[in-house]
């Protein structure tokens, strides 16, 4: 059965795409069915990286919030179980053992998204070591934003272009420099323009696929929705072709961002905290739906209710990683890259900014783009993510 649909689906890659062998990435990690769960670390902690409202479990307490539901997916959830001042609600925050570098695509497979007031889930990958190793948000959204942002962040001189002929994508950029210290750490984050980004509009569509690759030439996305997901993709095929797959949703070219000077190898993380940074914040969550209206607090007014949290899970058929067989990789952080010579990927621990710890630290900035979303809408730019609201 394997080799049917293999030899299927390369049939029909041929078909549809006559393009060079080296465009070619190779299944290297499956992370999906019974065994989706091997291979993370659990937080097991307290979110002490975004402030957020949450305890993440660990994995021994981790059952009843990350398990394989009877379709054999993955369900990673907020817990519906009472909370009582002033105590967090548990979550969930998992990471990779491995570390993904260059030439490397990543895909996260998608039945249904985090949404609700205070909930802040997201899909994204970082290095050991933040900023100088980089931080690729692929999919990011709070309380009922109804479209997906993306963000890189990074150390200074990574800069977004605007779509061109050239380096084209659907996209709206918001903010161009990468720079955690530019906009508030905003990063250079731009907005899926399909509502099937984000929120229920996504599971009603049937869910989709978002696909990240991580090149030297680039870091690009891809959101493609259910029905219309490319067949290497969809057909589970051991090598996938991203040239085949047309215009990105977002994409930084390494001719504005270094890739190789910004980025090291990746562990992708899948997390849902509430309130915090970004979803906390009373701005923000006037702008994304879900004002205060009989408590002063996020916490107060939404935590402490677990009827808030009917939606507030991801349902994950799939997360894969492939890999560009003409690079050598090693998937650990310290990993060469693909030309160790202009690579800075490996170099850390001098700096005050490269230590382990201040992964979590700076993550946690990291992870709050809510000035983000403020400086955004300083420009009038965040308005296409929220006032088409309904
Ligand atoms: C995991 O978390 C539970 C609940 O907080 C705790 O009782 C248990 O001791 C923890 N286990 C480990 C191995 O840390
Ligand atoms: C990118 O271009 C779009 C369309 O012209 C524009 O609305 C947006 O403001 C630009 N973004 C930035 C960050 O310049
Ligand atoms: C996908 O293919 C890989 C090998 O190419 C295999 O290990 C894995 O079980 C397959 N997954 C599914 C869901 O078919
Ligand atoms: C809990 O939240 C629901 C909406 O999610 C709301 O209808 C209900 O009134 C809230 N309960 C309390 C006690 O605030
Ligand atoms: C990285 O490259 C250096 C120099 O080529 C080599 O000595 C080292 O073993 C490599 N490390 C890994 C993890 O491949
Ligand atoms: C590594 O980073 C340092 C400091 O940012 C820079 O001066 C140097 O040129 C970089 N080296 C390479 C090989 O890119
Ligand atoms: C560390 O971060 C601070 C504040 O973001 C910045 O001013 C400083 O230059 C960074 N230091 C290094 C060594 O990267
Ligand atoms: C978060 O807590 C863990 C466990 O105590 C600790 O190792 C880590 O350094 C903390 N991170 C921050 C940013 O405080």
């Amino acid at each position: 059965m394997l080799a049917s649909s293999i030899g299927i689906a390369t049939g029909l890659l041929l078909a549809s795409s006559p393009v060079p062998a080296q465009a070619a990435y190779d299944l290297v990690k499956d992370y999906s069915g019974q065994t989706f769960f091997d291979g993370w670390e659990f937080y097991g902690h307290y979110d002490n990286l975004t402030n957020g409202d949450t305890n993440f479990v660990n994995q021994s307490a981790s059952a009843p919030l990350a398990y394989i539901n009877d379709a054999g997916n993955a369900i990673i959830k907020v817990s519906q179980e009472e909370v009582l001042y002033p105590n967090k609600r548990d979550s969930v925050r998992i990471q990779t053992n491995d570390a993904y570098d260059i030439g490397s695509v990543w895909t996260f497979d998608v039945d249904h998204v985090p949404s609700g007031c205070s909930v802040w889930g997201a899909l994204w990958s970082q290095a050991k070591d933040w900023p100088s190793g980089g931080e690729i948000d692929t999919w990011e959204a709070v309380n009922l934003m109804e479209y997906n942002q993306m963000a890189l962040h990074t150390t200074s001189g990574c800069e977004a272009q605007n779509s061109s002929s050239s380096d084209e994508y659907s996209a709206t950029l918001l903010n161009a420099n990468c720079d955690k210290d530019a906009n508030f750490n905003s990063g250079c984050n731009a907005l899926d323009p399909k509502t099937t980004s984000a929120g229920q509009a996504l599971a009603n569509a049937g869910g989709g696929v978002w696909a990240t690759e991580y090149a030297a030439t680039g870091i690009k996305i891809w959101h493609f929705e259910r029905s219309a997901v490319p067949t290497d993709l969809s057909s589970n095929a051991s090598s996938i072709d991203p040239t085949a797959w047309g215009t990105p949703t977002y994409f930084v070219p390494t001719s504005s961002c270094n890739i190789e000077q910004h980025f090291a190898a990746q562990h992708l993380v899948i997390d849902i905290t509430l309130c915090g940074d970004w979803a906390g914040s009373n701005a923000t969550l006037e702008q994304t739906g879900c004002a205060l209206t009989t408590q002063p607090l996020c916490y107060t007014q939404y935590v402490l209710n677990a009827s808030n949290y009917d939606n507030a899970y991801f349902e994950i058929p799939s997360v894969r990683v492939y890999q560009d067989s003409s690079v050598s990789h090693s998937n650990s952080d310290s990993s060469n890259s693909s030309s160790s010579s202009s690579t800075n990927s490996s170099s850390s621990g001098s700096g005050s900014n490269a230590s382990t710890s201040k992964t979590g630290t700076n993550g946690a900035v990291s992870r709050s783009p809510a000035n983000g979303i403020l400086a955004a809408f300083a420009t009038g730019l965040a308005l296409v993510g929220w006032t088409l609201l309904a």
